[in-house]
């Protein structure tokens, strides 16, 4: 007898502000099916995102929500929510979206929002990261995947990708090293979360049930 229903997979809204390389390799992954998902909605504050062209390449929808169309944070997040929560989604990546979130947004998904971050956080939070880490001679630095809370880049870990610092490095040269290892490691993440291992608990992470340690999993990059 044919089952008259199915399972439905988790729905998934992406966040983007630019690139979309980060939202590419997560197409990427639900397309060969490594992520079981369904991306319903891709999000741009910036009308001119590339990441905007990759989602309709992939038949996702799309939507626009300019943040110079709105007088105040609490506005824009409320325009945000509005189309998030139509979607009704199980989680929220933000993947290069370059908006500080006000606190009604972030506690409104707690524990069902993720964020990549170019640097070993706790260490440099914000932005131009890989100059900062350069000119602070660090010898690593990489990318961190964590959930999202009020604090600015400052939700618990979730797993970490190692990149040495070359003697010779520049910016570009070190952020490029760290964008491939950002595509390794989100849909890690993801495919984690999606597959119920991942979860946050009281500000605490835990992966199949196991709290994480506080710097979340180290990933080692090859180079
Ligand atoms: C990525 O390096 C991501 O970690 C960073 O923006 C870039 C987006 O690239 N995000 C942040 O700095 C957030 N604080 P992409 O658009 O090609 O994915």
């Amino acid at each position: 007898m044919e089952s008259s229903g199915t399972l439905e997979k988790p729905k998934l809204v992406a966040l983007i502000s630019g690139s979309g390389s980060n939202l590419q390799a997560i197409i990427d992954q639900v397309g060969n099916g490594t992520i079981d998902a369904e991306i319903s909605l891709v999000i741009s504050n910036n009308p001119d995102a590339k990441g905007l062209q990759r989602a309709s390449a992939a038949g996702i929808a799309t939507a626009v929500i300019d943040h110079n169309d709105y007088d105040s944070r609490t506005s824009f997040d409320r325009e945000l929510m509005r189309h998030i929560d139509a979607e009704q989604p199980q989680l929220i990546i933000l993947a290069g979206f370059m908006r500080i979130l006000t606190p009604d947004f972030t506690n409104h998904y707690a524990g069902r929002m993720l964020n990549i971050h170019p640097s070993l956080l706790p260490e440099f939070k914000g932005v131009d990261t890989h100059a900062r880490a350069i000119a602070a001679s660090a010898s690593q630095h990489g990318a961190s995947v964590h959930f999202v809370t009020s604090e600015l880049d400052g939700g618990p870990l979730v797993i970490q990708a190692i990149v040495k610092i070359q003697n010779d490095d520049t910016a570009s040269a070190l952020a490029a090293r760290v964008l491939q290892q950002e595509h390794i490691i989100y849909p890690i993440a993801i495919k984690w979360f999606c597959e119920g291992r991942l979860s946050l608990d009281n500000n605490l992470v835990r992966l199949d049930k196991q709290p994480l340690p506080v710097q979340g999993i180290a990933h080692q990059a090859a180079t």
